[in-house]
């Protein structure tokens, strides 16, 4: 058998899981590879699958197994099968079997609701190759081209990550709805992806950066919660991926902080001091803040839907079962079973917000949700350091967690971005003061133009501090024309 950290790099299907000695899962996963293909050249990035991209790809899960990058065309890239390191003597961490050795095999009472959890994981990452397949044909540089197809392959990979695991462990089950994670497509009336923010469209590269800051961020709570599995082969799984995803939320908030650089820049330079007129700040060519602003409240809303309702008997009958833990498990110190533990969760009482304390178990889409906002809270204070930094009197700031929600305690209310409720009428009237609006949206569309001269930027976005692979500020990330 292959160790841990050995990569087999030279078959169809590059591993670390052993797949030449495990004849029945190299099939299945062969007979699997052509529609994936299919599926990526249909639905993946349109019209650059013949460009050469300078890729990063994993071939081996240390640290040093990240330094391979090249060219390659994206129908070419080695997606391959990577799990994190075996830990010898690991245990479940939580819930009833605390302590009991982690499963190396799907425990037989468990079986229906792990496969829920790998699809539900599984049918997000082709979903978010599908919501960003047209942003190649406006790529403000090379550079964010080559960010935007690397962010896609490795939603790729982690398709296979699951559909691995799908294959390995649930037999005919398992292929079945490897099958149908291809069959399904983001945003199509009869057959969607799951999850609701995996349906919306990712019209410009704004939307892009604020998905790939918030909901990528999503990702990586639930990979975080996964990662903690009593299920072993999930948790290395999940430790493996969590290492990508990390840049991918990288992609989003550079991303994001070099278009208020921008906007801050050229403001200056024009002597606008107020960042809230719009129409001047958009005549330079820009995106002003309070869009940057409405963005943040729409992904942001729309992500925490992912989380699910705020007291559920799935997550908990998820964590009692050992199968998906809390953000940071094992860093936490109480008994991990929450027998008799509360946790506080807002809830809509009589047309009020109120904290009310409720059985911990049946709060842990709360609780992670919690760690979420956290989370996003860091990324807000950094983006308001580089306004103040650029001497602008403009904050923003996360929306309250009641604001445009559909699923969970408000879906039933409409507040404004700080959690006053409103009626109807006030919401209808307010609406587009608080969420991008058609013009909004138009104007985002204007400036969404090609950029594909080596080291050259659209005028909206700052060049960033440095370049992938320490690479000089004018490479070409993309040879458009192989
Ligand atoms: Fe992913
Ligand atoms: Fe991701």
């Amino acid at each position: 058998m292959l160790e841990n950290l050995d990569v087999d790099y030279d078959g169809l299907i590059p591993n670390n899981v052993g797949l030449n000695q495990d004849a029945r899962v190299r099939r299945a996963l062969e007979t699997w590879h052509p529609g994936y293909i299919d599926w990526w050249k249909d639905m993946g990035p349109e019209g650059f699958q013949d460009s050469l991209v300078y890729l990063r790809t994993a071939v081996g899960v240390d640290p040093e197994g990240w330094a391979k990058f090249g060219f390659v065309k994206m129908p070419d890239y080695k997606w391959g099968i990577l799990l994190a390191p075996k830990v010898e003597g690991r245990t479940i961490p939580f819930g009833h079997h605390k302590g009991e050795p982690a499963w190396q095999d799907v425990p037989g009472e468990y079986r229906a609701m792990l496969r829920r959890l790998l699809v539900i994981q599984g049918d997000t990452e082709p979903a978010s190759v599908e919501q960003q397949r047209h942003l190649g044909a406006t790529a403000p540089s090379l550079y964010d081209m080559r960010n935007l197809f690397q962010v896609n392959v490795e939603e790729g990979r982690h398709l296979w990550a699951m559909v691995y695991l799908l294959q390995k462990y649930f037999g005919k089950d398992g292929r079945e709805e490897a099958e149908e994670l291809l069959r399904r497509r983001s945003g199509h009336q009869d057959t969607p992806r799951m999850l609701g923010a995996f349906n919306e469209a990712t019209p410009d590269w704004l939307s892009f950066f604020m998905f790939t800051h918030f909901t990528d961020r999503d990702g990586k709570m639930q990979l975080a919660a996964l990662a903690q599995s009593g299920f072993d082969p999930l948790s290395r799984t999940c430790r493996f991926m969590l290492t990508e995803e990390a840049h991918h939320m990288f992609v989003g908030e550079s991303g994001v902080g070099r278009i208020i650089e921008r906007t801050c820049q050229a403001m200056r330079e024009a002597g606008i001091g107020d960042p809230t007129d719009s129409e001047r700040v958009r005549a330079l060519g820009v995106i002003d803040l309070p869009t940057v602003q409405k963005k943040i409240n729409l992904h942001f809303s729309l992500t925490l839907d992912l989380f699910g309702n705020e007291i559920s008997t799935n997550a908990a009958n998820a964590f009692n079962a050992g199968l998906k833990g809390r953000y940071r498990e094992d860093k936490l110190t109480d008994d991990h079973q929450l027998l008799t533990a509360t946790y506080p969760v807002l809830r809509l009482r009589d047309g009020v917000i109120v904290r009310e304390d409720v059985p911990a178990l049946s709060a842990l889409n709360m609780r992670l949700r919690d760690d979420y906002v956290d989370d996003c809270e860091g990324g807000i204070t950094r983006w308001n350091k580089l306004i103040e930094r650029n001497d602008c009197a403009f904050r923003l700031a996360l929306p309250h967690v009641a604001f445009n929600r559909r699923i969970g305690e408000f879906t039933s209310v409409e507040t404004d971005p700080e959690g006053r409720l409103l009626d109807a009428a006030s919401w209808q009237a307010r609406r587009d003061a608080f969420l991008p609006s058609a013009d909004d949206n138009a104007y985002l569309g204007s400036l969404m133009r090609p950029v594909h001269a080596a080291g050259d930027f659209a005028p909206w976005i700052a060049p960033p501090k440095a370049g992938i692979d320490n690479k000089p500020g004018d490479y070409e990330y993309v040879k458009i024309e192989a």
